[in-house]
Formats: structure tokens, sequence, C-alpha cells
């Protein structure tokens, strides 16, 4: 088994791919191989509490580093100097427990990073937080998995001091060498490419740490050097444990026609020091049935140092293209042992598209993991890892470029160890056929085991049973006297190893269990056991598959979208209006028309008798009643047909004062109709952008106007008729002013009149031959991932209000095209300080723009309710 592990490093180093998986050594402050005077801060309490102390499982000097002064200011800092390049996956810290007197630990803490020790850049998750879980008591510790790892030399753990009174800390940080030694990649921004039917998919490079101008990024690393390469199919949305993530995220994209360059991805790459290059390899997606393949050669210029020119001679290799096998691939460039310390390489296009998730360096003087790694190591099954230390001088070999003398032992341990892997894989699938025959016949209780097997055998992150397993940090907490010595740790939240935590965590996953994380088929979400916001994640990712119904009104309109099981229900009840006699429907004009037929203002003579007593009556003209009267086409397709039927049954469900009210139906013969009440005012988009605020000069001009208070009623009226639709579990997926109808005594009910009417056309993205979409109210989540729910419904709602605070007279990001409102999307979704939001209106209250933020909040739990933001809005009325 030595061997066999020996041969596994052996055959990783040679690849030269950092695995972080693997890369999860602890890199010596518990083991003193970093030094003292590596270890600084920004202030100690004591010369006992110095930042020498600050060391995992240690109790020297009082027990931990303490910073001086707890006055609430979150700029004290620990600062651990590691000597190299590293790339760090782990970390972990503890409180200050000295013998049972300490009483000091860090709740929270942020890190920031520097790969020179002049630029500090801020961690952040993959979710743009920067704040990380510490610890809970004195003794155990709690480690965080890095997503992204940071590719740093030194590191800074800054306590967050308003958590806590006093604050010390001990430190271990995990990783492995930066071999590659590559400290920034220029390149061109990553780009969208439409798909019909996928809806958008969003090539950016997601975890870029350097700048972003001008659509270039320079100076930083991302997801090139994350270590995680990208899936053969890029569409499928990778399931990570720990983080969301959509289509082609690993991914960084190029469309041949749109850099303005002749067919080329130029890009630069500089270095810790001048090397004699091998190789780069460069993982490329080739799925040609998308126009994305490997690019089809590379030219790269080199430049011996900074301020040197770069050299007129480059090295072209040319790649041979395959039409064939869609996998994604490691293209390996031979560099010819050219001297340089940054590189140059322009990648030309062999088709539409260009995708790359990695990308890495072999240099002649690249050091295997270096002995610093592993010397003081002294647990059973570590000789094998230092054996693997290779001497400074030895070359990491590429595959593709010619094999000399020295690298042949490699390649003959390279093939061992296929042989060795592939003997494993038989005997395990053999071993796993036997099983799989006796849990068959198991009862169900074993479904969590299930799932957790499931997640280890899909997911590229999560280590189940991996040994040696310590007793977990943070969670699983380790006694003072416990003795957690391990060399490489295998450490992933527990609450992902425990399949009962792991549910609650993932509902993608948990009801999975039965759809699988494996792409097993899509399990459609009870909405009865989730509130509308916790049923965020339990959709599955594109618009073809959420787990919204819409329906198509009669002019094209969409009813309002709602959960599967809800329409199933009402559509049981046969739930319907009363039929109206269609000859006491009179003619009065057209209000509109779209795909599928048209609306007309009509006189409905003898309709209050008809409807009752009790029933709402609309506003009476005279004796005869107005009403607007949609009409299906005669030659309309059965499937609007059936849409419109549907509709009926809905809106004859939907009783609310904010809700446009169905009062009766004409569908014992056709035309079918429906007869809903007339708003005289139109649409809200229609009459604020018609009119101007009130003031002196509206007055005595007679200009039409509307005050502030007619606009906060306004915007309470859509929260109340909201907070209904909301109560049934409806989605609306399009509220916005255009959607809203307003009668003569600025009553307004919610509508929906789909997209078809082209006066709106400018406010919906067509994806080719597939949605339309209301971009500019779309939520993140709803563009990136194709999620419906009442929180994106909130998030429309943020839009709607700035729209009634501007009067309409502005579409929302009217600077931006539709391409950017989507990159924009992007940026919410990272949350690095980088989205651009819609401004203050002038006419906005600072509190009720305070409430437009909130609705825009990237986490959708941190989004107000309709509930809350009635009650939110209510005061604001008549003040
Ligand atoms: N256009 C479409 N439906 C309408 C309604 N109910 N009132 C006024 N205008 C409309």
């Amino acid at each position: 088994m030595h061997l066999f592990l020996l041969l596994i490093l052996q055959a990783t180093a040679a690849i030269g791919q950092i695995d972080p998986v693997h890369c999860r050594f602890p890199l010596g402050m518990e083991d003193g191989r970093i030094k003292d005077e590596d270890i600084t801060a920004s202030s100690y309490w004591h010369n006992s509490t110095g930042p020498q102390f600050a060391r995992l499982n240690r109790e020297e000097g009082d027990g931990a580093w303490c910073p001086k002064g707890q006055e609430p200011s979150d700029n004290q800092y620990l600062q651990v100097d590691l000597g190299r390049l590293t790339f760090l996956t782990l970390i972990a810290t503890q409180g200050r427990y000295a013998r049972n007197l300490g009483k000091e630990f860090a709740r929270a803490y942020r890190l920031n990073y520097s790969r020179d020790g002049l630029l500090w850049r801020p961690w952040r998750n993959r979710q743009g937080n920067v704040v990380m879980e510490g610890n809970k008591n004195t003794y155990a510790f709690v480690s965080n998995d890095l997503h992204p790892p940071i590719i740093a030399r030194y590191v800074r753990l800054i306590p967050i001091t308003r958590l806590s009174t006093t604050i010390c800390m001990r430190v271990e940080l995990y990783g492995c060498p930066w071999e590659d030694g590559l400290i920034s990649y220029s390149a061109p921004e990553g780009q969208l490419m439409m798909l019909p039917g996928y809806s958008m998919v969003n090539l950016s490079d997601s975890t870029y740490d350097g700048a972003h101008k001008r659509r270039k990024l320079s100076g930083g690393l991302g997801q090139l050097t994350d270590g995680v390469i990208g899936q053969d199919n890029f569409l499928v949305t990778r399931q990570h444990p720990q983080f969301l993530v959509w289509p082609g995220y690993d991914y960084l994209g190029w469309r041949n026609d749109s850099l303005g360059t002749q067919g080329y991805v130029e890009m630069e790459f500089v270095f810790d020091r001048q090397r004699n290059f091998t190789s780069m390899k460069v993982h490329c997606n080739n799925m040609f049935s998308r126009g994305v393949k490997i690019f089809s050669s590379v030219s790269c210029w080199f430049k011996s140092r900074l301020i040197a020119g770069w050299e007129a001679e480059p090295v072209t290799f040319n790649t041979v293209l395959d039409d064939r096998n869609p996998s994604a691939r490691y293209v390996t460039v031979p560099l010819n042992r050219r001297t340089a310390k940054s590189l140059r390489c322009r990648f030309y296009f062999a088709d539409v598209w260009m995708m790359f998730s990695e990308i890495s360096f072999q240099s002649e003087d690249t050091i295997l993991p270096a002995p610093t790694f592993m010397a003081g190591t002294s647990t059973p099954g570590d000789e094998e890892l230092t054996m693997t230390t290779s001497p400074k001088t030895a070359a990491v070999p590429s595959p593709s470029a010619t094999p000399d003398e020295g690298n042949t032992p490699v390649l003959i341990g390279c093939l061992v160890t296929i042989i060795l892997l592939l003997v494993i894989i038989i005997f395990l699938i053999l071993w796993c056929q036997c099983v799989c025959k006796v849990l068959e016949k198991a009862p169900r209780r074993i479904l969590e085991e299930e799932v957790t097997v499931r997640l280890s055998s899909c997911s590229d992150t999560i280590i189940l049973q991996t040994p040696p397993v310590p007793p977990r940090s943070g969670h699983a907490h380790t006694g003072p006297n416990s003795d957690p010595h391990y060399e490489r740790v295998f450490l992933l939240d527990p609450q992902y190893q425990n399949p009962a935590v792991l549910r609650n965590k993932l509902p993608e996953l948990s009801q999975s269990a039965e759809a699988s994380a494996c792409g097993g088929g899509y399990a459609e979400p009870d909405v009865t056991q989730c509130t509308p916001h916790q049923c965020f994640h339990s959709s599955a990712p594109h618009y073809a598959e959420t787990d919204i119904v819409r329906l198509q009104g009669v002019t094209g309109s969409n009813m309002y979208a709602v959960p599967a099981l809800t329409v199933d229900s009402l559509t049981r009840k046969d739930i319907s209006a009363a039929e109206f006699p269609r000859q006491q429907l009179i003619f009065r004009e057209k209000l509109g028309e779209g795909q599928f037929g048209e609306v007309h203002l009509c006189e409905a003579e003898g309709l209050p008798e008809f409807l009752g007593e009790g029933s709402p009556l609309p506003d009476r003209d005279g004796r005869s009643v107005l009403v607007a009267v949609k009409q299906l086409r005669a030659d309309a397709t059965s499937q609007a047909r059936n849409d419109f039927l549907k509709e009926i049954k809905i809106m004859s469900r939907l009783d609310d004062p904010n809700i446009i009210r169905l009062l009766c139906v004409c569908v014992s013969s056709d035309p079918l109709c429906m007869v809903t009440e007339y708003m005289e005012n139109g649409d809200l988009n229609m009459f604020l952008s018609q009119r101007e605020m009130e003031s002196t000069l509206t007055h005595a001009n007679n200009i039409p106007s509307v005050s502030l208070s007619d606009l906060l009623h306004m915007a309470v009226q859509i929260s109340s008729g909201m907070k209904y639709l909301a109560s049934l579990n409806f989605v609306h997926r399009d509220l916005a002013t255009r959607n809203c109808l307003v009668d003569r005594r600025l009553t307004i009910k919610i509508a929906d009149f789909g997209m078809s009417r082209n006066l709106y056309s400018s406010d919906y993205y067509r994806i080719q031959g597939r949605a339309v979409l209301p971009i500019r109210w779309m939520a993140w989540e709803s563009i990136l991932l194709g999620k419906f729910t009442t929180a994106s419904d909130v998030w429309a709602f943020g839009v709607t209000l700035w729209e009634i605070f501007t009067l309409c007279k502005e579409q929302p990001y009217s600077l931006l095209s539709d391409e950017q409102v989507i990159e924009n999307t992007g940026e919410f979704f990272r949350n690095q300080g980088r989205q651009i939001f819609l401004y203050a209106p002038p006419l906005c209250p600072p509190s009720l723009f305070e409430l437009m933020m909130r609705c825009w909040s990237r986490n959708i739990t941190d989004r107000p309710t309709f509930e809350g933001l009635y009650q939110a809005l209510r005061p604001h009325v008549n003040q």
C-alpha cells in the first residue's frame, strides 16, 4: 500500500496539477515548522500572549495570541508568512484554553492574503461573503474549508471583535506548495453564452481576485487556478456540496467574434521568479455540438524580467482538433525549456467558443512537495510522503513532451499506477454489485446511507471515509487533552457528513435522495412542505424545469405562475365562474390584443342582477356596468384554449381587492370569453409616465399629477395584493407597473398581461427559440438558475417600487444593455460590491429606498416578505 500511495503521489506530481482534495497538509503552526519570527501581529496584549503563541493545540506562554485593546475595531490581525507561495485549502482556529484558565476566543474572523506582502486582498467565499465562522469555546478547534482556495505567501486572520468581548486565537493553516509559481494571469473577461433551451450560461471568472477593468481581468488569480476542472457537459450544473453554482460555472469562456481580435484570446501570465518552462497544461471544454472546441493553436512569447521586452521568437504549438469526442481535456503545450518570468500566449479559436477551466505550468525547477511540508511528520504512513519529495532539480515531465531519460521512471510509475487503479476499480465494481444486490433487499431505512453513498460517489469534493479522519473540527469538538495529530487532513464540514443535517442544508439533494445528484430524474418539490422562501432551493436548474407552471392568457398573457401542486388542486376542484349570456355584452372599444385574442371594453347589461347581492360590483356607469372582456381567437390552438380555461379556474379562485377580479365567463360556446373588472386608468406604467409630481406648477397649469402620498398608497396596495398571492403560494414572475391596473379612484389591481404587448416588448429579453424574460425585474437566481419564488417576486416588487418613484419615466438600468444587465446578475451572485444597483429616485424617502435595497439582497432570506413589506409601507401613507 505504501508503494501504491507513493505511486499515486508521484503520478499527481507528474501531472503537475494541484488537487485541492489532497492538498490539505498542515503547514507548520502546530509543529513549529513555521518559525516564531514568521508569525507577527498588529498588536498583542502582553509578551505572554504574543503572536508566537498562536499555534494550534499548543499551550505555551499564556496559551494563545491575544490582540491589544478590546474595543470593537476589527483591524487587529495575526499574520503568518509561509515563506513561499502556497495553495491554501483549509484553516483551523482555537481559542485560549490555558489549562482551563482561558476564556477568550474569536466567534468569527476574516482573512486577508497577499502574494508579495504588499498587495492585500480580502478572501471571499464563492457567495462573496468574507466572514468565517470561528470558535464556540476555548478548546475545540473549528476548521473552515477555503472555497475558493487561496494562493498566497502571507495570510492575515482578522478576528471580528464586535462578536466577542475578549479575543485570543490559535491557528493552523493547511495546503501545499504552489509549485506553478504563477502569481497572476490576465485575460479578457468571460462572456455569456445564449443557448436555446438553456437560458444563459455565464462563463465569467467568478473568483478572480484581481482587477476587472474595461472588460479585462488583470493582476489576479481565479477559477483557472482553483484546482477544479470543468465538466464535459458544461450545461449541467455541478453539484458542489458547499455552494450553489450555475451551469458553466467552472469555465472561463469567450466567443470568437466578440473580442475584436483576429480569432484569438490573449492571456498574460506572471510568475514569482524566472523559470525554465517545460510545458503548459490547459484544461479545455470540447463540446463541439455547442460550438465549443479546444484551441487550434497557441503562440507564447517570453519575457525574462518584468522591465525587459518580449523576446521576438514565440513557441507555437498546433493542436489536433477532435470532432468525435466531446470530453473536456487537458491540452499540453510544450514550452521547450524557455526561460522567462512572464508569458504572453495567444490561443486561437477552432470554433465559435473557447472555454478553459484550469491552466497550470510546469518548469524545470519546479519542486515536488517540498521537504518542509513533510518534515516532522511521524505518524504511520508518512514515509511515503517524505519519500515523494524530489530533489530540487527534478523536472516535472510533460506527457506530450518528448520523454527523455529523466522522465522514464516517472512514466513507468504512472503506468503502474494506472494499472493498479484499474484493478482496484474492477474490484470495487464487482464488490459493489454484490453489495447492491443485498441492499436492494434491505428496508427503506437505509435512505440516509443512500444519500451518503450518492454524495460520496458523485461529488468531487466530499470525502466521507478517507482515513485517517480526525475528530472533526468546529462541530465535532476535540477536547483539550485529545491528540488530533495527523498529517494529512481530510476534513469536511461534518454537517455534510451527517446525511440528516446535509438534507436540511442541501434541499436540492434532499429531494434528490430520490432525484439524485448524479443526474436522476427531476423531483417535483412539495410546496406544501416549505415556505416560499425556503422553496428557493427546491427547483431544478433550468427554465424548462422549474417547479412553476406558467399559464398563457388569452391575449398572450401569462396567468400567475403557480406551483404545480396548486394548479392541480385548482383544476381538480373544477372551480369556475358563472356563465353570462354573451348577447348582454355590448362592445364599446378595443382595449388591447395579443397573440391569442383581444380585450374589449364592454357594457354588461344586467350584470349586477346576474351576480346577485353581496358580490363585489364594479363601478357603475349609469344603469349598465363597464367590464373588460378577454376573448379567445376562434383559430386559437387547443393548447391556448386549454390555458384559457385554466386561467379562468385560477382567476376564479382569487379574491382580493388588489388582484384583478374575474366576474363571469362565456364558455358554453365559442369564442371563449372571460369578463373582468374594468380599470378606467389603464395600466400603472402608462398612468404614471403621463403624470408629474404634484406642485403649484402642475396645479396652476392643470398638468396631470400625483402626490407622494398617492405613490405610497399605490405601493401599499401592490404589497397587499402580493401578500395575498404569496399566502396562496402563487408566484407571479412578472410583477411590474405594466402589469398593474389603475381605476378612477387610484385603486391598484395586479394583473398579468404577459409579454405579447408591443408597447412593452423592450422590457423583455428574448432567448433564442425559448423564453422571453423581464430581465430588468428579475432576481439574480431567476436569471442564473431559473428559480422563481415569492422571494424573486419580492425582488421584482423592489423594482416596481423604483418604477413608481421614478414615475415610470425611465426603464430600470436604462444605461445598461440587456447583456450588461445579465452580466450584472453575475455580480449580484458574487456580491463583491461590483454589482450595479438601481439608484435612489430623488422623490423616494430614504427609508423606502432602504426597503428597496433589502428586496435586492443577494440572499433570499435577507429579503423582506410581502407581509413585512406591507407592514413597513402602510405607515408611510398619509404621513
Ligand atoms: N386592459 C386589459 N384589461 C383591462 C382591464 N381590466 N381594465 C382596463 N384595461 C384593460
